[in-house]
């Protein structure tokens, strides 16, 4: 944790800029355009506030890569070289591993075996292998993407995998071996295996493609939908490719597995695969983190050509830059990188690449001929693309080249492209309203079913600022006794005056920073760090410590409030001291409503009952005294 810089770890992922003492970019955990993630080098935390998510280096990794506490770890000890020393795991631990961790175990150990299956089993080298020498595969690409082969049986696989103790239920879950009753069957029975991969490597599913010509069955088998995989959210390709896409700047999308893999051993390696599904939102941010240049590489056909038009318009829509590059009718990437060199193929690459309007207009100009009509039509299909480009500026330049392309008078386009901004404006501001509205029925529903959060506590205000200050100035020193020699520090003041008159916080995640600081400061004569939080533990304390400190407010915030000295140090003392005295207050005042109850109640109150709310009406007599001599 000392090592690891969280600006440097999480920069692997995000695009980070400089602001400030601060670093921001777009937030890997939802779908923006303005950057709202917040990465700090000073405080070693990161803040979403796109997604509420927050907290140290390891909360993110084990937020963005899905990783386990342990497995956070050692990816931050060999991203610094730092051995590890593992002891063994006991049963018991074992247990404990989440499921999702037991589901990556089965298809890592699977992925092992189809591809030892694929090189030393005879069968497997005989059918597997030479089905991927045919198609002109080299040893290199093979090993690359971990091809595999699985024999042909009903249950080769999965006895395996049972005797080397992996359990049914999981075999199960990711869909390697099918249940049914006490049948189990190996889903990808005699077919090679294509491995698919996270962009960190680990194995999320995979896909089985047929050797044999057979019309029943598909040509591809998939795994399965489960907690592990999801068919819209993964890239084909990406694990293999995403160093060449950032270095390149520009990432190739085809259809096909094969498609990747010819055009990776054809030295382009910068290529993903939406591998048989129409290309979606959450694929499209996946490659957003590594570029913002998209090309669409497509088969000529009819079926390619609407795959793109589809593809253009969902890629516009998030700020990037597409472009296209169609094969000769009847070519995918895959046979058309084998039947050129090299050379060839990266000419053609570039020498095909339309931008997105170029492409639309020579689509729609076909069909238009001298129809004014039609004309028209095309116009206003190029705008509307044109429609979804957040940036303004880049929208006018589009306008004016679709003008020159389809002879047109810019101010028509202009017109037209106004209105249909106008018209999804609407929509948006439609969608937000709605969208508020069920927040304000969300909120009333909770009213009535929690009457008593955590936050309604009429001390949480209070017990909130006291822990503010304990994590973002604990050290800070002030003379804050008169009579005492020495200074103190805010931590010190805060935990006296608290422990002095017995009083703790009822919030528990208050009380547990609260305790800590108490706990550190007596057994260890220091004071606690912030960061001490933020190595695991609570998830639900840590990110309420992650807030505490992303979102301490500038002096000057406070200062709006109310009119005070313009020197900072100042400041904060009083501020400090204000803090301990509305949380007093607020206490004292409790105890006398409570007494006061009792009273309404008709009950009536002891002698000493009633000298201790004399007493402690002279004491937030007292304590108002102070606070306005303060203000
Ligand atoms: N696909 C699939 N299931 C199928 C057919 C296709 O999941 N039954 C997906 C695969 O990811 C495949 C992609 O769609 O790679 C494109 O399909 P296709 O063009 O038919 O296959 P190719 O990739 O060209 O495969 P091959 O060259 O081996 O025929
Ligand atoms: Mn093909």
């Amino acid at each position: 944790m000392d090592t690891a810089r969280i600006e440097e770890v999480i920069g692997d992922f995000v695009t980070l800029k400089k602001a400030g003492s601060n670093f921001k970019g777009l937030s890997p955990f939802s779908n923006e355009r303005t950057p709202s993630f917040m990465v700090s080098p000073a405080k070693q935390i990161f803040k979403d506030f796109s997604s509420g998510k927050g907290g140290s280096v390891i909360t993110f990794l084990m937020e963005h890569e899905q990783f386990t506490y342990p497995e956070a770890l050692r990816y931050l000890a060999k991203r610094y070289n730092i051995e590890v020393e593992e002891t063994g795991q006991s049963e018991e631990e074992q247990e404990k591993r989440s499921e999702r961790e037991s589901m990556f175990l089965v298809n890592q150990f699977a992925n092992d075996y189809f591809q030892e299956q694929l090189w030393k089993d005879d069968t497997g080298r005989a059918i597997g292998l030479s089905y991927f020498k045919e198609r002109g595969f080299t040893d290199e690409t093979i090993k690359d993407f971990q091809l595999g082969y699985s024999q042909d049986g009903y249950q080769i696989f999965c006895d395996h995998a049972l005797e080397k103790g992996y359990q049914l239920e999981y075999l199960d879950k990711v869909g390697l071996v099918k249940v049914d009753g006490e049948r189990k069957i190996d889903r990808f029975r005699g077919r090679v295996m294509f491995p698919i991969l996270s962009h960190t490597g680990r194995v999320l599913g995979f896909g089985g493609r047929i050797l044999k010509k057979d019309a029943k069955a598909a040509k591809y088998l998939n795994s399965p939908e489960s907690d592990i995989y999801h068919k819209s959210k993964i890239l084909y390709g990406i694990y293999q490719a995403k160093t060449a896409i950032a270095r390149a700047d520009e990432c190739f999308l085809v259809e096909g597995y094969t498609d990747v893999i010819s055009l990776h051993q054809a030295g382009i390696k910068n290529v993903v695969a939406s591998s048989g599904t129409a290309l979606t939102v959450d694929q499209i941010i996946l490659i957003k983190r590594y570029t913002r240049n998209i090309t669409l590489l497509y088969d000529g056909d009819p079926a390619g050509i609407k795959a793109s038009l589809r593809g253009i318009d969902l890629i516009l829509e998030q700020g990037m830059n597409v472009g296209t590059v169609l094969f000769p009718e009847g070519e995918d990437p895959d046979s058309f990188a084998k039947s050129v060199s090299q050379a060839e193929l990266k000419d053609y690459l570039k020498e095909e690449k339309t931008n997105f309007l170029a492409f639309k207009a020579k689509l729609l100009l076909a069909e238009v001929g001298n129809d004014p009509l039609a004309k028209a039509k095309a116009a206003r299909e190029m705008v509307q693309s044109i429609a979804l480009i957040p940036d303004e500026l880049e929208r006018s330049a589009y306008i004016q080249e679709t003008a020159r392309l389809l002879d047109l008078e810019e101010r028509l386009l202009f017109s037209e492209l106004g209105q249909i901004r106008a018209r999804s404006i609407e929509k948006e501001n439609q969608r937000q309203q709605r969208e508020k509205q069920g927040l304000k029925e969300q909120e009333v529903m909770k009213v009535v079913e929690a009457p008593a959060a955590l936050e309604d506590n009429p001390l949480y205000v209070q017990e909130r600022e006291l822990c503010s200050l304990l994590l973002n100035h604990g050290e800070t020193i002030f003379p804050f006794y008169e009579d005492s020699e020495e200074e103190e520090s805010i931590c010190e003041y805060i935990l006296t005056e608290l422990v002095n008159d017995n009083l703790s916080f009822e919030h528990p995640h208050f009380q547990a920073i609260y305790q800590h600081y108490l706990k550190v400061f007596n057994e260890e004569q220091r004071i606690a760090k912030a960061e001490e939080f933020l190595r695991g533990g609570d998830k639900e304390l840590m990110h309420l410590v992650v807030d505490l400190i992303a979102e301490e407010p500038e002096l000057h915030d406070w200062r709006r409030k109310r009119i005070y000295p313009p020197d900072k140090e100042t400041y904060l003392k009083r501020f400090t001291e204000e803090a301990v005295l509305r949380l007093k207050e607020k206490k004292i005042s409790q105890l006398i409503r409570e007494s006061q109850e009792k009273l309404k109640l008709g009950e009536s109150l002891s002698e000493d009952e009633l000298s201790t709310i004399k007493q402690l009406t002279l004491l937030r007599v007292e304590i108002n005294k102070r606070l306005n001599r303060i203000l």
